[in-house]
């Protein structure tokens, strides 16, 4: 059940997403922390952050929609209080960070590198609005996504860009998160969606708009994992969006990532990555599969047959 994404190697394909497993060691009380994939932290900018105004969560037919605004105690509140737990665990530790600038994310790179030991990777969240870019997302130009690779190298830890599924071509974008030093991108981060609550005729989440995830934006999350695993090969995919059940995760395998994680299933179930571990283990043995591995990318053709 272990597989590689570029230069590391995890005991499971199966992670927690960021911001569905809090900031440290919430889901140690429910599952052995050492035996998940790795645990993404929610993304943390450089300093504290207040997030967005509730409600901040909504339930809906096939997933959820939030905005919580990426609320946060900053780096070096995370550093100072959280992280000893999340290594007495025994977890492999994925930190994620976000900006609202280039700098802001050179910034927050600069304050993990101190702790990159303890770390396993970080998680460069680029699906968020760029201040200099006219609030346009990081994720959704090359260049900004380039630029904010390259400003976070000081981290000294392998790195992988979580991009955003909000358009119609991320291949160019994953490209550029590669040649900006990314050892693997993680696809992908939520669909922005808008709910209402017609009695009251306005918007179910405080902020108006919010992101879109589980169970519904998952064959648009393995439908972006196949478009950069068949344009890009050499450069790892981690799928993420709608994992609810062993299949799930092993249908963005065979679209050709390499590992995948796991965020609104850890609402309903939060033994979710455990439980989806097991399932693709038993998959794997009723299908003769010997190692995970071999599934990525094992699609083989374009439509039933
Ligand atoms: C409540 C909530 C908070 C989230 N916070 C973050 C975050 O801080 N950083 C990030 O990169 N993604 C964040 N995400 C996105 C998830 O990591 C994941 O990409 C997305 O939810 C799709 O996966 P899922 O369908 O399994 O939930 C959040 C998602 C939810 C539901």
């Amino acid at each position: 059940m272990s597989v590689h994404v570029g230069s590391l190697d995890l005991v499971s394909p199966v992670m927690c997403a960021s911001g569905t497993a809090g900031h440290g060691a919430e889901l140690a009380p429910y599952m052995d922390l050492s035996l998940v994939g790795a645990v993404v932290v929610k993304s943390l900018l450089h300093g504290p952050w207040a997030g967005n105004p509730a409600p901040r969560v909504h339930s809906v037919d096939a997933g959820m929609i939030n905005s919580v605004g990426l609320q946060g105690p900053g780096v070096q509140g995370w550093i100072d209080n959280e992280l000893d737990l999340l290594v007495a665990s025994g977890a492999s530790i994925v930190a994620s960070i976000w900006g609202r600038s280039v700098d802001e994310y050179r910034q927050a790179a600069e304050l993990l590198a101190p702790v990159a030991h303890a770390l396993t990777a970080v998680e460069v969240n680029v699906s968020c609005p760029n201040v200099e870019d006219r609030d346009r997302m990081f994720a959704h130009s090359p260049q900004s996504t380039r630029d904010v690779l390259v400003a976070t190298q000081a981290c000294n830890v392998p790195r992988w860009a979580k991009l955003s599924p909000n358009i119609m071509d991320i291949v160019p974008i994953a490209a550029a998160a590669a040649e900006g030093g990314a050892q693997a991108v993680t696809v992908a981060n939520t669909m922005i969606g808008l709910a209402i609550d017609v009695e009251k005729r306005r918007p179910r989440l405080g902020k108006g708009r919010g992101g879109l995830s589980g169970p519904a934006i998952r064959p648009i999350a393995v439908r972006a994992v196949n478009d950069v695993a068949t344009a890009l090969p050499d450069l790892p995919v981690i799928g993420c969006g709608g994992v609810v059940r062993g299949v799930d995760a092993i249908e963005f395998l065979m679209a050709g990532a390499c590992a995948v994680q796991v965020g609104t299933a850890t609402f309903a179930d939060p033994r979710a990555v455990q439980r989806i571990h097991a399932e693709i283990d038993e998959w794997c043995q009723s299908h003769n599969v010997a190692n995970v591995a071999d599934l990525t990318g094992a699609l083989t053709t374009q439509g039933p047959t």
